[in-house]
């Protein structure tokens, strides 16, 4: 019979970057045994100054799960060129949204795996806590070490069926980038209002947090708010001719997304005068 395989077994690390840092700090917290991989001094200065220790060649042979935190386009050549690095049965593990695990070229006797939070890390300090992570694995074993991972980590679990891993990846990045970009048009319609962009960003961060905390608590569309929600056309109306063409672009598709989430509250006249207004 095997030896029973350890819960939380060697971890390596490639790339020290905002990601790579931040998972080999929450691990090691917990007690993980995790090594990084760099790949110059520079990135082993860093790795040290977060206390974070180089693995030798002997530690990255004897590593269970090998964790790829480097840019997506760099994934399938790091990916062949630790194949021969790691002993065979060793767990070779993207972190990138947008990729299937075929990026990681054919397995060569490793098990093959994705492990993509769903959070914007901005440096290797932030933390991991209360985000989820879509993990993706044909392996009951490595699911079992990754879902430990994401636990000890604080992260929500969210298995992603690899036939869906683009629709998932889009609605990641529109609740990210998406939001980021109705943002931008939002403080463009505040410097139309000779607001400046420091000026609008310090009014409308807070703000943008309210309404997600409302989303939070009450949901979607109980957390919806403004003129749509309230069928005020004569609003809206007002906001469309003062405009720029170029946030009206923005405005229109997402006050009607906003319609579709309130307009079964609204009276059918309400209704039918927000859709004529921006649907024209
Ligand atoms: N940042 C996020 O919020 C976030 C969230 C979810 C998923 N991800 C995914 O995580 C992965 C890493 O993203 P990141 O934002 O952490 O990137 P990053 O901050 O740019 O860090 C990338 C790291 O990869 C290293 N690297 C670059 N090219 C390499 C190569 N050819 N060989 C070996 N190492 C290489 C870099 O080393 P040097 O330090 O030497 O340059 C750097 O340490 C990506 O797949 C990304 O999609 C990121």
């Amino acid at each position: 019979m095997s030896a029973p395989r350890p819960s939380r077994p060697l971890v390596v690390v490639v790339g020290v970057g905002r990601l790579g840092g931040a998972l080999a700090l929450a691990l090691r917290a917990k007690r993980w045994p995790v090594r990084v991989v760099v790949r110059s001094e520079e990135s082993r200065r860093r790795a040290l100054e977060l206390g974070l220790k180089v693995a030798s060649e002997e530690e990255v042979s004897r590593a269970r799960v090998c964790l790829l935190s480097v840019p997506d386009q760099a994934v399938p050549s790091v990916a062949e060129a630790m194949k021969p690095r790691l002993e065979r049965g060793a767990a070779l593990v993207h972190c990138a949204g947008a990729l299937s695990l075929t990026a990681l070229g054919p397995p060569r006797g490793r098990v093959l795996g994705s492990f993509h939070p769903l959070v914007a890390v901005s440096d290797p300090r932030d933390s991991l806590e209360g985000n989820s992570v879509a993990v993706s694995t044909r392996s009951p074993w490595l699911r079992e070490v990754l879902e430990q991972m994401a636990k000890d980590a604080g992260m929500r679990v969210l298995r992603v069926p690899e036939k869906h891993r683009a629709a998932y990846h889009a609605g990641a990045v529109l609740s990210a980038g998406g939001v980021v970009a109705a943002l931008s048009s939002a403080v463009e319609a505040l410097r139309t209002a000779g607001i400046s962009e420091e000026d609008a960003l310090a009014a409308l961060l807070p703000l943008a947090r309210s309404a997600l905390r409302g989303v939070e608590a009450r949901g979607l569309s109980a957390g919806y708010t403004g003129p749509i929600a309230r069928g005020d056309a004569g609003v809206v109306e007002a906001h469309l001719a003062a405009l720029p063409p170029e946030v009206v672009d923005v405005y229109r598709p997402l006050s009607l997304r906003g319609l579709e989430l309130v307009g079964k509250r609204l009276s059918p006249e309400a209704r039918a005068a927000l859709e004529r207004l921006l649907e024209a």
